[in-house]
């Protein structure tokens, strides 16, 4: 199985993924709201790219008499005139439950949309649920795309340590004495450069991944704006078994995919 990685949403617009899987991330926050609202039941998410679709995605489901969210931040900032922001602490069980989410973030929701229009399955990855959907990538037994959304074109720190912790749970599936003797080939993986860094990154900081938020720069603009408690949540690894994935034939509005549990 072949596992490349993609920096950010960028370098995605370049990519060809057709057929195979491909897991996006978004660690601060996009993609660890996404896993927590439909951990908590939620209906399905519809990530859009613009505010103002958001905001028309949102009505036409309220016109349905679909219970329905709206929520959306820029610069980390709660768009101005939206009830929900993109903290993955607001979206408890009592709010969620049962209601479709309309999302729409600086970097994360445009991510995912370029993917769902270029790869085969598309899959929502966090430190959340990293362990369930390295099992799920396993599952499907294609060749993986891992995307990471990073921050305004710009390498995350997040995003590819996301990524990276898929890449070590793959691997100590494929083989569990790999991380004692042997080279990540060994496993049998075929793994991109980009990979085995970001393979690197995880077994740096899988003991306390937290500290990895520490060193990055949307990790310490959004301690900056008083957002710990965002950091200490997206920071729980393998916490959560749900694997989100794009659910097929389901756009509410062209481009707009809409995120169902798996
Ligand atoms: C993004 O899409 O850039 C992030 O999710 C932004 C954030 O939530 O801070």
């Amino acid at each position: 199985m072949r596992v490349t990685l993609y920096p950010t949403a960028e370098s995605l617009e370049q990519a060809v993924l057709a057929g195979g899987t491909a897991v996006v991330f978004d660690v601060l926050r996009a993609t660890s709201t996404i896993v927590t609202a439909l951990a908590h039941g939620c209906r399905g998410v519809v990530t859009v790219v613009d505010p103002a679709e958001a905001q028309e995605v949102a009505a036409r489901l309220a016109g349905e008499n679909i219970p329905v969210l709206l929520a959306g931040e820029r610069g980390g900032e709660k768009i101005p005139g939206f009830p929900h922001g993109n903290s993955p602490l607001e979206f408890r069980p009592e709010v969620v439950g049962g209601r479709m989410l309309v999302l729409t973030t600086s970097n994360g929701t445009r991510a995912l949309n370029l993917a769902a229009g270029r790869a085969g399955t598309v899959l929502v990855g966090s430190l959340l649920n990293a362990r369930a959907v390295a099992r799920e990538v396993c599952r499907l037994g294609r060749d993986v795309t891992l995307a990471c959304a990073g921050t305004q074109g710009e390498f995350s720190l997040e995003d590819a340590l996301g990524a990276g912790m898929v890449v070590l749970e793959m691997v100590k599936m494929a083989d569990p004495g790999w991380l004692y003797c042997s080279t990540p080939g060994a496993s049998g993986l075929d793994l991109s450069d980009f990979a085995v860094a970001a393979l690197h990154l995880a077994l740096a900081y899988k003991d306390n991944p937290r500290r990895a938020f520490d060193h990055s720069l949307h990790g310490r603009k959004l301690f900056s704006m008083g957002l710990a408690a965002d950091l200490d949540w997206c920071a729980s690894l393998n916490t959560c078994e749900v694997v989100p994935v794009v659910g097929e034939g389901k756009e509410i509005i062209p481009g707009c995919p809409v995120i169902v549990r798996s």
